[in-house]
Order: C-alpha cells, then structure tokens, then sequence
C-alpha cells in the first residue's frame, strides 16, 4: 500500500451512503464534485504522467448531516477509446498517442485535441463541465454524473490550449479565460463568456509561449504571469514529444507578468521578474498604482517532472510551492515580491465567492508537514497572508486533497465555514471526507468511502 494507492487505477463505480463520524454543521448542504485521473494504463499502452490519466468525477452530496458517494468515469472519446479499444487516442500532457493510432493521421496528431477533461469542474447556470488545458468543455449531469456531451462554443474562438481555471469576473460575474492557438503567431487570446458564447476582450502575441496553468483576476484587471517554461510552436509541431517535453525551461527570460484591463483590453502594465515557476494562482487585488498577485511559487519548473508517475510512485524527491506575493507596479516600477508564509502550499483555495479579485486574508492548501521533500503532500494548512501565520491539519500516512472553502449562510467573518478534503489513507488503502472547521482548523467530521480515490485536483462545491 502507501502512498502509491493515490497514482493507480480505480476500476470501481459506485452509489453509497456514506457513514459519518463527528457532527456536520446542519446548514451544510448541496453537493461537492471533484475531478481527477483515475486511469493510469490501457491495454495497449500505459499513461507517464500523474496529469495524463482519465478523468473520473467524484460526487459528495450533503443533506441533513447525512454524506452520499457516487463516482463515474468522464466517457470521453479518450476514455472510451481506452475502455473500449484499449488504446491511447489522444495525446496528452506528458503521453502521445499509441503508435498504430498515431501514425494514422496525417496533420499533427500531437495538437489533435484531447477531451480528457480531468483537471476541474465548472458550473454555467444549470450547467456544469468538466474542463482540461484543451478548450473542449465536457458537459455532465451533477446528480448522476452520467456524460452528456462535448460543448460546442457557439462562436469563432478557437485555439489549442486554454487553462481549467476560468475565472469569474468579480464585478461582471462573466466567465474569463484565455484560449491560444499555437502558430507562427501565437496569442494569448483572453475572452468573457456567458453560456457558450466567449467574447474577445484581448490578444496578447507571443513568439514563444509559456506553459500556464492558471491566471490572475482582480476587479478591474486580469493578470497573465508567463513563466519561462516556454515552447518554441514549430517544435510542437514537428518533434515526435509529447506535448510538454517540447516546453524548455529558460530562466534567463524571467517571468513576465501581462496586466490587462478588463474594460478595454488594453496591457496596463508588462513587467519582468526573476523566473519562478507555478501552476496555481492564489489570488488577486488592486491596489493604488498597482496589482497585488498572490501565487503558489516555485523556484523553477522541476516540479512538472517531478510529478511523472514513475517518481511520484517511487521516492523521488518532490519540490514544494510557497505562498508568495508578487506588487506590480503599473507605471513601470518593476514587480516587488516576498513570501507570505514559511510553510508550503499548493492546490489554493480561498473564501472564493466573497473574495476573489479583492483584499482577502485566508488561503486553503495543502503542503508538506515540516516542508519535508521525501513524501508527497500530506497536509492540511491554512495560511493568513496578512500575518503568515499558518495552521496546519497532518496525521502520519494520511494524503489530503485540495480543500474547499464552503461558506456558513450569512458567514459573519472570511472563514466562518467549513473545509472539505478528500484524504487517502495510506495504510488502508481507502479516501475519506473530511470535514475541517474553517475557523478553527480542526476536525468536525469524517466519512470513508469503500476505495481508495487517486489522487485529483479541483472540485467545486455547490449549495441546494
Ligand atoms: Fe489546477
């Protein structure tokens, strides 16, 4: 067992009420979906990398202190090609399509666009998608967690990487994200979206792009960070590499941080910094004369490799990210940055729906107890970046997942509410919910489910 339990395949689908240990607070109800990969081999060819398995969705439904579990795979034409034919159609972050399937089409099958959508979940209205780094939005049905289909944008947007963290516009509540089409002239093209019409707000051209997980949004502005792990285009084009490993690390560039105003699409500020490297964003906010960007960093981009499942089941060492805070100056003051905390973070979250885009005090992570590099994440920490003091969650073989801030009815103060983690169980081989006073950090709850649940990314909780 251990911790490799959280980097195999889940076979098993199932509907269950759960048994709850502790007492949930009686308002929390609705439903938390998280999504993640679950299937790591085929049987023709095997995935390399954490970010490349098949995506399953997770549902926790909650009502009158009682805890449901349902789980589905995502039936993607990725997922059942690999169910179904036993192969890898697709390629991935860090996989390329099995050879036979490869070779069979003839324009760029590395840019044939997977719909292997297992990095977050979003909701449109009644609507609600499961979304990846490719601009293709899987449709799924909340209560039962059956597929329903493909999105189809209804308009001329298009492109060939997007990020899984679209953000709501805090004034607007407009979605905002950005899609790039790699090419002689390639743009960061960032548009508003309401249902499935997406509507330019801005193109930033780029000569070689960064890889970029997520972005920033404050009230007035968006905040592209581009770290120097770039991509020359031609070489995703013309080089047998999956798809990252065509991305080169390139520290000499320093990241650059592209401000955009919201209202007009203009660039209010283009400054460089020293090269770290993230794949989350904290947070955001507008100060006078500037932009305060909150980001999970990392010192470089080892973090990505790293994570390819032949180390993350072994012991290789793993890089942490730290909460640090990075002012841009909008007239040409260059970016001031320090560290808001010593302990380490990743998968941030924070009190969201009051918060995002403005002056906040809490992040929810998970980090390494003690900052250790010789086991994987194992630890629940809190961080008030105002302070940097932390408080933490961590039992001995225990693996928490993100956790999700969920607010109390009429919260009377930022963290008056509850987290949720999904935790691995190392010894047993089985997840659980936990339930975490947000306040307090301590424990209210808890409900195991009958697997062990690999380990996954983002969910999203929504109130009845
Ligand atoms: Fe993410």
């Amino acid at each position: 067992m251990g911790v490799r339990a959280g980097f195999e395949t889940l076979g098993q689908e199932v509907d269950v009420e759960l048994e709850v240990r502790g007492e949930l607070p009686p308002w929390l109800a609705g439903t938390l979906v998280r999504n993640g990969p679950a299937k790591f081999e085929t049987d023709k060819g095997s995935f390399r990398h954490w970010f490349d398995g098949l995506a399953m969705l997770h549902r926790f439904g909650f009502a009158e202190g009682a805890v449901t579990y349902r789980n589905r795979y995502l039936e993607t034409p990725s997922y059942l090609a690999a169910r179904d034919g036993g192969h890898i159609a697709y390629g991935e972050f860090a996989t390329d399509p099995c050879r036979s399937i490869f070779s069979r089409f003839f324009a760029h099958p590395r840019l044939r666009r997977t719909s292997n959508a297992n990095v977050n979940v979003t909701s449109d209205g009644d609507r609600d998608f499961a979304l990846t780094e490719t601009p293709i939005a899987v449709e799924f049905d909340r209560n039962t967690l059956a597929t329903v289909g493909l999105a189809d944008y209804d308009d001329a947007l298009d492109g060939h990487v997007t990020t899984a963290h679209p953000h709501r516009a805090p004034l607007s509540g407009d979605l905002v994200n950005y899609v790039l089409r790699f090419g002689r002239r390639s743009a960061y093209r960032l548009y508003r979206q309401r249902g499935l019409t997406r509507v330019p707000l801005a193109s930033l051209p780029v000569d070689r792009p960064g890889y970029l997980h997520s972005f920033a949004i404050t009230e007035r502005h968006v905040v592209l960070a581009v770290f120097p792990l770039v991509v020359n285009p031609l070489s995703l084009l013309l080089r047998a590499r999956p798809f990252i490993e065509n991305y080169r690390w390139r520290p000499e560039l320093g990241t650059r941080f592209l401000v955009v105003d919201q209202r007009d699409g203009s660039v209010v500020a283009d400054e460089r910094t020293d090269a770290f490297f993230a794949f989350h964003h904290i947070n955001a906010y507008d100060v006078d004369g500037g932009v305060v960007v909150d980001i999970a960093a990392y010192p470089d981009s080892t973090v990505v490799d790293a994570l390819y499942l032949d180390r993350v089941r072994g012991d290789a060492e793993l890089p942490l990210a730290f909460p640090t805070r990075y002012e841009v100056d909008l007239s040409g003051g260059g970016v001031r940055s320090r560290r808001l905390a010593e302990d380490s973070l990743e998968l941030p979250r924070i009190a969201y729906g009051s918060h995002n885009g403005r002056d906040y005090r809490y992040a929810y992570g998970v980090g390494a107890h003690d900052n250790g590099t010789r086991d994987f994440l194992n630890r629940l920490v809190k961080v008030d970046v105002r302070s940097g003091r932390t408080t933490g969650w961590h039992e001995p073989g225990r693996y928490p997942g993100e956790p999700v801030f969920v607010p109390a009815p009429d919260a009377r103060s930022e963290d008056d509410g509850v987290v949720l983690s999904v935790v691995l169980d190392a010894g047993v081989g089985r997840s659980g919910l936990v339930v975490l006073d947000a306040a307090t950090f301590t424990e209210l709850a808890r409900a195991d489910v009958p697997h062990a649940i690999p380990f996954g990314f983002h969910g999203q909780f929504r109130a009845r």
